[in-house]
């Protein structure tokens, strides 16, 4: 095959990647998105901040602006992301306890109901466990109480019984790490009780700081094995290694509930970490060596 998106449908996964509605004028931009991705994220459109910026008021604009070109592109939709606790609008972040709560809840439905039967899955909580020792993160949202993933995630099953339901977060790649374990737990927790959730997404931003550990294929199938698919969501590699490249792409072929892989932009000169030149096309648009390590290994 010869793209991207082409080569991970030949295993029936897909080929993603994060899209700024800032950016759909530039043909540069979009002739190399359009060609090789076959999922799309909106890199910022469709957070708490874009999506309702004053209380109970709905912005749609940019979100459809990716949204509307994803589709017209033939593309599916991954939803990022409806409950976290950074770009939240100023009127969220002054709230807490059960006002929060039922805004929270209010967002949700919101923004669901706008994209209803439309979006391939949904980051419906995002960044919620602490960085270390495996426990949830102090948050507004997290001192509305233990229980308000949970709720979240209830609450999107009901708005829209279609979308798949994702917890998404970065430093969970490593399976060794708290972090990593604590969600784990998590989601053996709602599966064993019945809480809707469908899938897990990996960011795996990696870099020096938290690289890519060969026992990323052991994180992969052991949360696929609590019953739910893997996604990984906002993949970027400080220096973008062909080597660790390869390596992502054959740690998710090798887990049949490995559904997608998603890059965090299109060149390096997109990413938000842009001096890591962590992307598959420098900034002049060229395929740089991952991305043909990529495509060789799709
Ligand atoms: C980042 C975007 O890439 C930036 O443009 C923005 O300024 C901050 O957010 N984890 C996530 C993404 O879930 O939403 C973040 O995206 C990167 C880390």
């Amino acid at each position: 095959e010869t793209t991207l998106g082409a080569a991970a449908a030949q295993s029936g996964r897909y080929f993603g990647t994060a899209i700024s509605a800032s950016k759909l004028g530039e043909s540069a931009y979009t002739t190399i998105a359009n060609r090789e991705f076959n999922m799309v994220t909106a890199e910022n459109e469709m957070k708490i901040d874009a999506t309702e910026p004053n209380r109970g008021q709905f912005n749609f604009t940019n979100a459809d602006r990716v949204y509307n070109w994803a589709v017209q592109n033939g593309k599916q939709v991954r939803g990022h992301t409806l409950a976290w606790h950074s770009q939240q609008p100023g009127w969220m972040q002054s709230l807490s306890g059960s006002t929060l709560r039922q805004a929270m809840i209010d967002h949700i439905n919101g923004v669901m109901a706008h994209y209803k039967g439309k979006i391939y899955a949904w980051d419906v909580v995002n960044e919620a466990y602490a960085d270390s020792g495996g426990g949830r993160r102090d948050s507004n949202l997290q001192r509305t109480g233990n229980d308000w993933i949970e709720v979240a995630f209830r609450t999107a099953r009901t708005a829209d019984p279609a979308a798949k339901l994702c917890y998404n977060d970065y430093n969970i790649d490593n399976w060794t790490w708290e972090k990593t374990q604590g969600v784990y737990n998590m989601v053996r927790d709602f599966k064993s009780r019945g809480v809707p959730i469908d899938c897990v997404g990996l960011q795996a931003h990696f870099n020096s700081g938290s690289p890519y550990n060969s026992n990323f294929r052991t994180t992969i199938s052991s949360f696929a094995a609590l019953g739910v698919d893997v996604q990984i969501t906002e993949l970027d590699i400080q220096g973008a290694s062909p080597t660790t490249y390869a390596n992502v792409v054959n740690d998710c072929l090798a887990v049949a509930r490995c559904t997608g892989i998603t890059t965090w932009g299109v060149r390096d000169s997109d990413s938000w970490r842009s001096g890591d030149t962590p992307l598959l096309f420098d900034g002049s648009g060229n395929k740089k060596p991952a991305y043909t390590s990529v495509l060789n290994a799709l």
